[in-house]
């Protein structure tokens, strides 16, 4: 009788250690992990008024095991039939609000995404190593979330981004040229800290981006808010005002440079301002 007594101690030894190890295991695994449940529809996004609404077969997403790590290891949900992880073009994201980052990985799941849509994050920051995972992404809707800055070259892996949100953020800060690869059609910034304006066709995208180089820059500090006010103003009227800076633009590379045509612009406005 003992021996089977001892075997079945020894089993249960085994048991434990091995339920032991396991939860460690998966405690320590979930930390760094985060696991993504999809409901895949059919979505309308509403983009712009010119461009309206665009129809995605989308993952609307919640995050589970969500602390504060941003690497998705597992995507959960049942597909609409016929259809599987490469048809899906969009993810929706919202109220995920331990999140401070846009999550990684998803390129590992569905690697044709066209429609990136999170609001309600703590997401303070654009990044390129972020939006490296979307290759072919087209519109970029982050309204109502809490970014302050966009890196430098963040949009440099996204060539074909048509549209971007950023309403009702933080913006203190945009770095020169951020938006200068790309062909935008839609450009939404309003309600941020350096800027508060939208631009929905490629002429005023470009005016909105002057506007930006130069309220969003460290220029942004010294211009008070008359000034401000009369800098919307004169981009919005005045098309040769829009060329002057333009070409300005144009002509810049250098660091040095660069605060220079921001200093020429801004004597160009007080000028426009003083007629
Ligand atoms: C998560 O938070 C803990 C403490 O709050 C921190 O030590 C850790 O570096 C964070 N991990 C990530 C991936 O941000
Ligand atoms: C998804 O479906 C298409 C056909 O509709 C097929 O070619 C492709 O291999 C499938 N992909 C996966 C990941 O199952
Ligand atoms: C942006 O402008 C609108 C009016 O044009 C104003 O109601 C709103 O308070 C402004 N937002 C900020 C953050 O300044």
């Amino acid at each position: 009788m003992r021996p089977t007594f001892s075997i079945v101690i020894s089993k249960m030894n085994i048991f434990a250690v091995t339920l032991l190890l396991f939860t460690v295991a998966n405690v320590f695994q979930s930390s760094e992990s985060m696991e993504l449940n999809c409901k895949f529809q059919i979505y309308g996004y509403f983009i712009s008024i010119p461009i309206g609404w665009k129809i995605f077969y989308t993952c609307y997403g919640e995050l589970s095991n969500e602390r504060n790590s941003t690497i998705i290891t597992e995507v959960h949900g049942d597909h609409l039939s016929g259809r599987n992880n490469s048809d899906v073009t969009g993810i929706i994201l919202e109220k995920e609000t331990l999140l401070t980052s846009i999550p990684l990985n998803f390129d590992k799941f569905f690697p044709n995404i066209n429609i990136l849509y999170m609001v309600d994050t703590k997401t303070s920051t654009i990044r390129a190593s972020q939006l490296l995972q979307f290759p072919n992404l087209m519109y970029l809707l982050l309204s109502y979330n809490e970014i302050e800055t966009i890196e430098v070259n963040a949009f440099s892996s996204t060539p074909s981004l048509q549209g971007i949100h950023l309403n009702s953020n933080k913006i203190k800060s945009i770095p020169y040229n951020a938006f200068r690869p790309l062909h935008l059609e839609v450009l939404q910034m309003n309600n941020n800290i350096c800027i508060n304006d939208s631009a929905d066709t490629v002429q005023n995208v470009n005016r909105l981006i002057v506007v930006a180089d130069l309220l969003c820059s460290p220029l942004g500090d010294m211009i008070d808010e008359d000034l401000r006010v009369r800098i919307y103003e004169l981009s919005n009227s005045q098309v040769a005002f829009e060329y002057s800076l333009k070409d300005l633009r144009d002509q810049v590379s250098t660091m040095e440079e660069r605060m220079q045509e921001l200093e020429n612009i801004l004597k160009l406005v007080k000028t426009h301002v003083n007629k």
